[in-house]
């Protein structure tokens, strides 16, 4: 079930047999020479939606774009400012809350956007903390190849070149869900660099195509299939259990 192709009775039936929801989260940013600049928000969408079609969990619309300062040197990236991402994540969960949700997941698929998220939630436990009443909901994040099981299937998959940006597991996310576009491209050199990175122009120095430590060109929409199916089996497992948790 999909907040965004329900009617608002659909949600008002569902909040009387669940207070959970899904809220897939990621960035909008280059993932290299054949990634797509969804792809941090689609991976977390394409396993958020399966688990949905396979499970009736309710799955909140994307939140599509986030910390992304440092891929601005390359042509599409959107990014927010961490005070503005704090900002919007803070309405989107009183606006949730308001409603009597009291279970929100997010499933998120940027490492850029931990630090923020775990910011997003002190701020929201802050103003039950700082009043001395307690919090009715609990917020919790997930990076989806952190599931349980799912990153050593990457590197079972992918034993060489995986790498930490424009991985070849997320390209291979998108392929499945987006076989059409799927892009065909010859990396040089095979496997990206390695290292650190600070602004824009700092990564697009030392990483001219966009990847680090990857090769992508790996990534097959069956590869992706097998990655997605079970991150949609450990998803539906984590967020059901967190779903019906006192605590
Ligand atoms: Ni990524």
């Amino acid at each position: 079930m999909l907040l965004h192709q329900s009617t608002w009775q659909e949600v008002e039936a569902y909040l009387e047999r669940s207070k959970g929801i899904i809220i897939p989260i990621g960035s909008t940013e280059q993932h290299g020479p054949n990634g797509l600049l969804g792809t941090d928000a689609l991976c977390p969408e394409i396993i958020a939606h399966e688990a949905s079609k396979a499970s009736g969990l309710l799955v909140a619309p994307t939140f599509n774009v986030g910390i992304a300062q440092h891929h601005m040197a390359f042509a599409g990236t959107i990014t927010l400012r961490p005070s503005t991402m704090l900002a919007a994540m803070q309405d989107w969960i009183d606006s949730l809350v308001r409603h009597g949700f009291e279970r929100l997941y997010f499933l998120n698929g940027h490492g850029g956007n931990v630090a923020t998220i775990q910011a997003a939630f002190a701020e929201s436990y802050s103003d039950w903390s700082l009043s001395g009443e307690s919090c009715p909901h609990r917020l919790k994040g997930r990076n989806w190849w952190e599931l349980p099981g799912i990153m050593q299937i990457c590197r079972d998959t992918f034993p060489v070149g995986d790498g930490s940006h424009a991985t070849a597991s997320e390209v291979a996310v998108t392929y499945y869900g987006y076989p059409d576009s799927i892009k065909d491209v010859k990396m040089t050199p095979k496997i990206a660099p390695d290292g650190d990175f600070a602004d824009a122009a700092d990564y697009r120095a030392t990483f001219p195509d966009g990847r680090i430590g990857s090769d992508p060109s790996q990534a097959t929409p069956e590869k992706g299939e097998a990655i997605t199916l079970a991150a949609r089996d450990a998803l539906i497992a984590e967020a059901t259990a967190f779903f019906n948790s006192d605590d």
